[in-house]
Formats: C-alpha cells, structure tokens, sequence
C-alpha cells in the first residue's frame, strides 16, 4: 500500500501524510475524532481492516467485517474560504460525494452516481457511504471529521440490506484493488477540498450535480410534525438544501432522512 500512496503523493496535498492503519478499531472516525482533539494536523487518516461498531448517519449501523471494505477516516481543519460559507458542513458533504464517486470511476470504471445527500450509487443498489461529523467550539467549526465506508466484497451484508447494496466485486466480477482505490479516495479528496478552500463553490455544485443525473423529477418523502410529505425533487441549492416541489411550493430540505420513492 506504501508504494501507491508515495506514487499519487503529488497530488495528495497534507492529505496521508500520516496514516494510522489498524487492524480492528471500534469505528476510525472515533480515533480520528480523539487524534484531532489531541491537536494531529490536518489530513491525518485512520484507515482499519475491520470495525467493531461502525457507523452510518441517521445512527445507522455501518456493517465493516474484516477486509470487505475500505473503512477511513481523514482529520479536516476547514479554512479560507470555507470557513467564510454560511454552511461549510454542507458543502463538505456534497464535495465529499463528488470526490468519491469520481474516485470510484476512476479505480473501477463503475459508473457511480450520487444520491442526495452523498449516498454513492451503483443503480439503485449503495456502494459507499460517507459520514462528516464536525466539532465547534463557539459557533466556530474547529474540525470534521470525514468517514469513509466504501464495499469492496459483497459477501458482508446481512439479509437486511443485502439487496440494497453492492461491492466493488459484485459490480465488476474482478478483485477489488484495494491500494488502488484507497489512494485515488484520498487524491479525490484532495482535489475536491482544494477547490472549497479557494472558494471554487459553483465547481462543487455543478460536478455534484452531474453527477447526480437522476435528482431531476425523483420523487422523495419524509417525515415531518404533521405527517409524510411527498413530492418531487428538483435540485440542490448552494447551502446543500435538497429542493423538492411539495404541490405549489418548493420546500428545502437540510437534515433528516429522505425517502426516494
Ligand atoms: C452512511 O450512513 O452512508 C455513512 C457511512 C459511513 C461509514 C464510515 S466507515 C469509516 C467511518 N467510521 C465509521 O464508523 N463510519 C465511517
């Protein structure tokens, strides 16, 4: 794995220049969380064979039996202009997205695609998952916390979900590159973070958006005080709001879980 990591170094910014490799851990982003309270720079990644209790958003349980997946978590010290944003965390998220469905095409050839807010797609079936937990301290974003889950072998899944994901294997029939792939997340990342702190916005959205072609006209669901609210999806905003047509009028949606329907 060293050898492909110096490879892409030039492209990989602070990013790997420490890597933490564990065998198990309870979930990496719980050691990158405590290694960024302890002061680690920027970049820093925790990258583990297996978690014992990994985790996904909306406190979903992120299944991670040894070597089935990639499993990381990068320390991130937001700046520039992206502490400037109104929103950061949100445009964390979509960037995020788009570095690991441009990393996915580009290690595997797989078509992926993102579904709001950055769940990545192979069809309808998930092939990653990205989780970013950031820490303020006076309003004040001090770090985020980027986690990683991305399924390279499908044999993991319990029956719950088993027809609701995919892996990297099952997708291609060939043996995952897992070296391969793990170096190309954290290039993607890179990039894709390089452009939020220079405040290249629109650049985010419109790769969000490409590759998101699907968003357009979906119909999605979700919970509210007054019962299920329907309706059709039109686009994302640059707060990372889904826009969705509820009847005559257009709702934005920031947090809670969207059903697509
Ligand atoms: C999702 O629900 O889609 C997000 C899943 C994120 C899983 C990754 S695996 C590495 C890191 N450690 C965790 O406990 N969760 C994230």
């Amino acid at each position: 794995m060293q050898r492909e990591i110096l490879r892409a170094a030039g492209g990989l910014d602070v990013f790997g220049r420490r890597i933490h490799w564990l065998e198990t851990t309870t979930s990496t982003s719980d050691v990158a969380a405590y290694l960024a309270e302890l002061g680690v720079d920027e970049g820093t990644v925790v990258v583990a064979d297996a978690q014992t209790a990994g985790r996904g958003r909306h406190g979903h349980v992120w299944c991670s039996p040894p070597g089935a997946g990639l499993y990381l978590s990068i320390v991130l010290r937001p700046s520039g202009n992206l502490l400037g944003h109104a929103n950061p965390a949100a445009l964390l998220t979509l960037a995020s997205g788009v570095a690991i469905a441009e990393s996915v095409r580009a290690s595997t050839g797989l078509p992926a695609e993102i579904k709001w807010p950055n769940d990545i797609m192979i069809g309808r079936r998930k092939l990653a998952g990205i989780l970013a937990e950031a820490t303020a301290q006076s309003g004040v974003l001090q770090h985020v916390i980027l986690g990683i889950g991305l399924n390279l072998r499908q044999a993991a899944f319990p029956p719950e979900i088993a027809n609701r994901a995919t892996s990297v294997e099952a997708e291609t029939n060939r043996a995952a590159d897992r070296a391969q792939i793990f170096v190309q997340v954290l290039t993607a990342v890179a990039a894709r973070y390089r452009d939020l702190q220079a405040g290249r916005f629109d650049v985010i959205l419109g790769a969000w958006r490409a590759l998101a072609p699907s968003l357009p006209s979906s119909r999605v669901e979700w919970d509210s005080v007054s019962g299920v609210v329907r309706g059709r999806a039109e686009d994302v905003d640059e707060q990372g709001a889904l826009v969705v047509r509820v009847g005559d009028r257009v709702e934005r949606i920031i947090a809670g879980e969207v059903r697509w329907i």
